[in-house]
């Protein structure tokens, strides 16, 4: 499943990386769907750029979803606190372009690193496969941001897409789309969604679509 929270352009974050675009309702509508998956997925510079937590906060879990951070080049840094934060278990997925010595350093601190191939690029395909045979995990949630996301719809990974609409118009050719990536060619190609459910948030600003592969 996707969930992200978007300007009324499309945007996912500014071209400062200015990403803060949900309300307190949205934030609890995302933590619910957190509490529902069993692991979080983002891609390095989501890390790099909001230093997020990746854990469930407003809701009660009773085991908060392991944390997956897709990093060909292995750029995040050893005190992000997706590494030094110890509320969740952390995996990360990487490529033999990762320094070695950052490799077993980040092992030596407790976190789980698969090194898949030449790299720089993984299949996501590979990662959910490792995540299910080795980790049990059966649900999924990608958050972002736009490259990560496109890798996830190009490999046709995604099942179910939530977005929210915040009432804001972002602009710029250097921001970050919810997907990113070389982007689909026309109608044989084109991820194709079907619409579930429209509602109007809380906030009375903001409007939550759910969508289903079709
Ligand atoms: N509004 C929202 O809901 C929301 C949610 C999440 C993120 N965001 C925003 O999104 C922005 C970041 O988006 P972004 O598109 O620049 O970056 P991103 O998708 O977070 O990260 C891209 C990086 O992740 C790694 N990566 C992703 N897919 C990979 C693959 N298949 N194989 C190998 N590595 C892969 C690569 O790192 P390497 O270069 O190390 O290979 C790539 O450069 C941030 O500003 C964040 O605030 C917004």
């Amino acid at each position: 499943m996707v969930y992200v929270t978007e300007s009324v352009d499309g945007r996912i974050a500014s071209k400062v990386g200015y990403s803060k675009f949900s309300c307190k309702y949205d934030l609890i509508r995302l933590h619910k769907v957190r509490a529902e998956v069993d692991a979080i997925v983002v891609g390095a510079n989501t890390v790099i750029r909001d230093d997020p937590l990746l854990t469930v906060r407003y809701v009660e879990v009773d085991k908060q979803p392991i944390r997956v951070i897709i990093d060909g080049y292995l750029r995040i840094p050893l005190n992000s606190r997706v590494v030094t934060d110890k509320t969740s278990k952390t995996i990360i997925f990487t490529s033999d372009k990762a320094p070695k010595d950052k490799v077993e350093k980040l092992r030596s601190l407790g976190i789980q690193v698969f090194v898949l191939g030449e790299g720089p690029l993984i299949r996501i395909s590979d990662v959910l496969n490792i995540l299910c045979k080795e980790l049990g995990v059966k649900k999924v949630l990608a958050e972002g941001g736009g490259t990560l996301l496109w890798h996830f719809f190009k490999e046709g990974l995604v099942d179910e897409v939530r977005v929210t609409i915040s009432p804001y118009v972002v602009g710029g050719v250097n921001a970050i789309s919810m997907v990113m990536g070389e982007g689909f060619n026309d109608e044989r190609d084109l991820f194709r969604l079907e619409l579930i459910k429209v509602e109007i948030c809380r906030c009375g600003g903001e409007v939550h679509i759910v969508y289903k592969k079709v």
